[in-house]
């Protein structure tokens, strides 16, 4: 079975946008435990626009199943994973101005920045990740490095499906090829293989059924639904809260 990572990261961006306690980011960790996810997933930015730094530390004293911390290579961000000490963390390219991951971690451009990082993270016990794109040269690369996992980037092939899954559309096959063999070539060059970013409940089935992907990370779909079938509830638990009674 293919396991779940998810990434409650938008929880804290509702509560960001308002300054607020609520929605607790922790909270939802343990609704997404409860349900059955296998793992939390959290990306503490440079600039703290959701997840912060207290987060953390409340999450790691709750989260019951594993942990995974996605992080920008920085000095700042390798002492903070030294200090909460998650099960899995995930180096990630972060580009102050972008909107979210833009893509994978180059591991030829960068490899002076990641190796000294993910080397550290590692000699303090913690098991290191790298989110690469679904590109044979990156993946070769992660293999030389001696990473222990890779994240496969799943963003070009969520985007050639934005309206669902149209098997018959070249441009969705080719990126399910390159997904199924760049997992395959990972697995090969004895990377554990996770991926994410972009999936669906409409996308994701043709990922979670590659052998080699043992885990999905996935986060902006799962909270979108969540608060959309959460409404009906949350107005009716209003109502009631004014008037003591529904309807
Ligand atoms: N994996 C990585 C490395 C990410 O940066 C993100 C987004 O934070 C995700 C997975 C989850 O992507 P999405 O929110 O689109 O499901």
């Amino acid at each position: 079975m293919t396991k779940l990572g998810v990434n409650i990261d938008h929880v804290a961006t509702v509560r960001q946008a308002r300054g607020a306690v609520e929605p607790d980011p922790v909270a939802a960790a343990v609704l997404a435990e409860l349900a059955g996810a296998h793992g939390i997933t959290v990306h503490i930015r440079g600039d703290r626009r959701h997840i912060q730094d207290r987060d953390l530390e409340l999450l790691r004293a709750t989260v019951k199943t594993r942990l995974n911390i996605e992080m920008a290579a920085t000095r700042e961000m390798v002492d903070i994973a030294r200090r909460i000490g998650p099960d899995l963390v995930t180096l990630v390219p972060e580009r102050p101005e972008e909107i979210t991951t833009e893509g994978g971690l180059n591991l030829i451009a960068q490899v002076d920045v990641v190796t000294p990082a993910m080397r550290e993270l590692e000699e303090a016990g913690l098991e290191v990740s790298l989110f690469i794109d679904p590109d044979s040269r990156q993946i070769e690369a992660a293999g030389q490095l001696r990473a222990q996992a890779v994240e496969l980037n799943t963003a070009a092939y969520a985007e050639a499906v934005p309206l669902g899954l149209a098997e018959w559309k070249e441009e969705f096959q080719a990126k399910l090829h390159n997904l199924i063999g760049s997992a395959r070539k990972a697995a090969d060059c004895r990377l554990r293989v996770l991926a994410g970013h972009g999936l669906t409940y409409r996308n994701v089935r043709p990922v979670s059924d590659i052998p080699e992907v043992e885990e999905l990370n996935i986060g902006h779909n799962i909270v979108s639904r969540a608060v959309l079938v959460g409404m009906d509830r949350a107005v009716r638990e209003m109502l009631e809260a004014m008037n003591g009674q529904v309807g």
